[in-house]
């Protein structure tokens, strides 16, 4: 038997984050098509995603090229069993270590959590193989506020409360840290100062752990979805020289900064310290196809090469990593974010956007910070300037909604600290033009007034 579904009645879709309770009887308008920065709707509204879907497209809707490319390998070779080999995805891998520029492997599979979950496994096999007395190194440090994904695993690493209430515990040795945090950092110290605090306070966790039970130290370059929280300048160098002082692997998750979001192709380029092992999603497909990448520097793949039988080959397989349709799209896309310059663009258009809300918003009693690097931008607001007690949830939503309203589709953390949901996320895709730029912070500006009557 068949059912049609009726736009405008009830649907059978659980939607993730959202509580379904307000949605009875008001089913949300659906998205038709998208072009470039903006989205369509079933009535013909159009509105300009200054989220990038989930801060993935990053070269823009509706790119006739790449539905090309996917169809000629769909016709071609629609899959291939990731133990098998074909052309599209070892030069997929290829790709991936010429524009890293270090020797590596690349080991794919289909989401961000996924390719964490394989860093961590591989950290755990790396130690325990490396004949340094890594039986013992299973713990995993990693961040609060950061994200890392939705599955047990890659849930543990991840530093936001909220995301595991009723599904904790996860899996043991998962330890979190204070990421840097200037805005809120202690006012007395200089941002190098608290930089160097949050990197000392990395390796006092190491010490008190047991440096030989620690496997890994994973971060964001730039904390996204907790609230853009960038770093200072000396904090990632500190790092990488507290886990080599303990023997303990860097993991960049790169899901979000990765392919040109930071100005640069990858986010870690601004501080010119490589991690170990490096995890992308999102960016790398640009919201074409589902695709991740857990890239591993060759020296810790070395460590995998052993007489076969004795089980050190990663005994971990992912029907759809290393899908050729997947490579051929995520080909196509990279090439278009290094012919078109996105990397660039997104380092003039993402600071003149910084630059407009400053202009616009600088002195709005409701505004403790601007800012962000590249196209990704965060906005703080609070209740007071002095004391930076957070917005309340309530009139977040309000200032979302009423852009939603008025054509833009703005983003804030949810579901993270208790409390502390109290950040405007600004992700547009790439290609953002100045005059786009231009419309989301006027819409935004128009927001802040409207809905907090400021
Ligand atoms: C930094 C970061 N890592 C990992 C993930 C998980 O990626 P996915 O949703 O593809 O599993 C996300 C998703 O938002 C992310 O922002």
């Amino acid at each position: 038997m068949t059912t049609t579904i009726h736009q405008g009645m009830p649907d059978h879709l659980w939607r993730p984050l959202t509580q379904h309770q307000i949605l009875k009887g008001n089913t949300p308008n659906r998205i038709v098509s998208a072009k470039g920065c903006f989205l369509t709707d079933q009535n013909g509204n159009r509105m300009l995603d200054a989220l990038a879907g989930l801060w993935c497209v990053n070269i823009g809707y509706g790119r006739r090229e790449i539905g090309e490319v996917a169809a000629r390998q769909m016709t071609e070779l629609n899959y291939l069993a990731p133990v098998m080999t074909c052309g599209p995805v070892v030069d997929f891998a290829a790709k991936l270590q010429q524009l890293l520029g270090f020797d590596c492997h690349v080991y794919f599979s289909s989401s961000g959590s996924e390719a964490n979950e394989s860093a961590f496994k591989i950290a755990r096999q790396y130690h325990l193989q490396a004949g340094n007395g890594g039986e013992r190194r299973f713990k995993i440090i990693s961040r609060y506020r950061a994200y890392h994904g939705a599955t047990m695993g890659a849930m543990a690493a991840t530093g936001q409360a909220e995301r595991k209430i009723g599904y904790d515990p996860g899996p043991v040795g998962f330890i979190q840290i204070m990421p840097p945090y200037p805005y809120r950092g202690h006012p007395k110290l200089t941002i190098e100062e608290h930089g160097e605090q949050c990197a000392q306070q990395l390796e006092e966790t190491i010490l008190h752990e047991g440096a030989e039970t620690v496997a890994a130290f994973i971060m964001e370059p730039v904390i996204s979805g907790g609230g853009v929280l960038v770093p200072p300048d000396n904090y990632i160098p500190r790092v990488r020289e507290i886990c080599d002082r303990h023997g303990v692997l860097m993991i960049y998750d790169e899901v979000v900064s990765g392919f040109g979001r930071l100005g640069t192709m990858f986010g870690y380029e601004r501080w010119k310290s490589e991690a170990d092992i490096m995890t992308f999603a999102k960016g790398l497909g640009s919201g074409y196809v589902p695709v991740a990448a857990t890239v591993v520097k060759d020296h810790i793949f070395e460590k995998f090469l052993s007489t076969p039988g004795n089980m050190q080959h990663f005994r971990q397989v992912n029907t759809y990593g290393g899908h050729p349709v997947a490579a051929a799209v995520s080909l196509k896309a990279i090439q278009i974010v290094e012919e078109e310059r996105l990397a660039e663009n997104a380092s003039q258009v993402g600071e003149y956007t910084r630059i407009q809300i400053r202009q616009l918003l600088g002195d709005h009693p409701y505004v403790g910070e601007v800012r962000g690097i590249g196209m990704l931008t965060g906005v703080e607001l609070v209740q007071d300037r002095q004391t930076k007690v957070p917005l309340p949830d309530a009139a977040m939503v309000g200032i979302t909604t009423d852009c939603v309203r008025n054509g833009v589709l703005l983003g804030r953390n949810t579901n993270t600290v208790p409390g502390r949901n109290n950040v405007i996320l600004i992700a547009p895709p790439l290609v953002l033009t100045r005059a786009e730029a231009d419309q989301v912070v006027d819409t935004f500006a128009g927001a802040m007034k409207r809905a907090l009557n400021k």
